[in-house]
């Protein structure tokens, strides 16, 4: 069977950069399911879908057309043949994937459509229902958290880096709201996996995170990764 690691937790804990790190050190595939929902905001928001309508929301989802092209070592998003890699990061975006993310019809809509993406060697899945729903036989889950108020932090941190207005307050707000409608959800709520490491980084950098991960990595799927190396 080929090995999946899921990495699930609010947004802005640290998982796209523990997944990355992962999928370098493995060779395994990398999955961003959240971009598959930000692609689905966008493609609703531009097709002037009402955005109430769960049902017409998850028949956009059934026929989305997207792709994920590896461009000099970087992973080009692509929405109908669109570059929207941009785009689908900013935050009114995250906001309406959130919601939509919610509504049952588009979750079904894209359940087979992320379960494709495990292919040998090995997958490693980000997200907010990796362990629990897409995954649930994944040879290794983590749970990643960190406090809204770190994770507020660093996104600010990066808008500024990126010479971007950062007005904290309100990306502490929009995290905290984002956070509320992710976990309460009755759709695959963000919530751990029973058999998941639960790690904290607002104290522990990331670099110590994938060392803790990748330690418990080799030790449960040894033999997978010693095939790719
Ligand atoms: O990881 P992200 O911030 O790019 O995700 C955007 C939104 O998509 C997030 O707020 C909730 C939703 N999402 C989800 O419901 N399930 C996933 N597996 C991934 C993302």
């Amino acid at each position: 069977m080929t090995p999946v690691i899921t990495v699930d937790g609010p947004s802005g804990a640290g998982k796209g950069t523990l997944c990355r790190l992962l999928a370098e050190k493995t060779g395994f595939h990398l999955l961003d399911s959240g971009a598959i929902y930000r692609l689905c905001a966008l493609a609703s928001l531009e097709s002037g879908c009402d955005l109430e309508d769960q049902s017409a929301v998850g028949e956009l989802a059934r026929k989305l057309d997207i792709a994920f092209k590896l461009v000099n070592g970087a992973t080009q998003i692509l929405l109908a043949g669109e570059e929207v890699s941009t785009a689908i990061r900013e935050e009114r975006i995250g906001l309406l994937a959130s919601k939509v993310a919610a509504y049952a019809p588009v979750r079904a809509a894209l359940l087979e459509r992320q379960r494709d993406f495990c292919r040998a060697p090995g997958l490693v899945a980000d997200g907010r229902d990796m362990g629990t729903v897409v995954f649930p036989g994944a040879a290794l889950k983590v749970f990643l958290t960190a406090s809204a108020e770190e994770r507020a932090k660093r996104r600010a941190r990066q808008l500024e880096l990126a010479g971007k207005a950062a007005d904290y307050a309100k990306i502490l707000q929009d995290i905290q709201q984002r956070d509320e409608s992710d976990r309460n959800r009755e759709n695959s709520p963000l919530v751990a996996a029973s058999d998941a490491l639960e790690l904290d980084s607002t104290l522990l950098p990331i670099d110590k995170v994938f060392d803790r991960v990748y330690q418990k990595a080799v030790a449960q799927l040894g033999a997978h990764l010693g095939r790719v190396k």
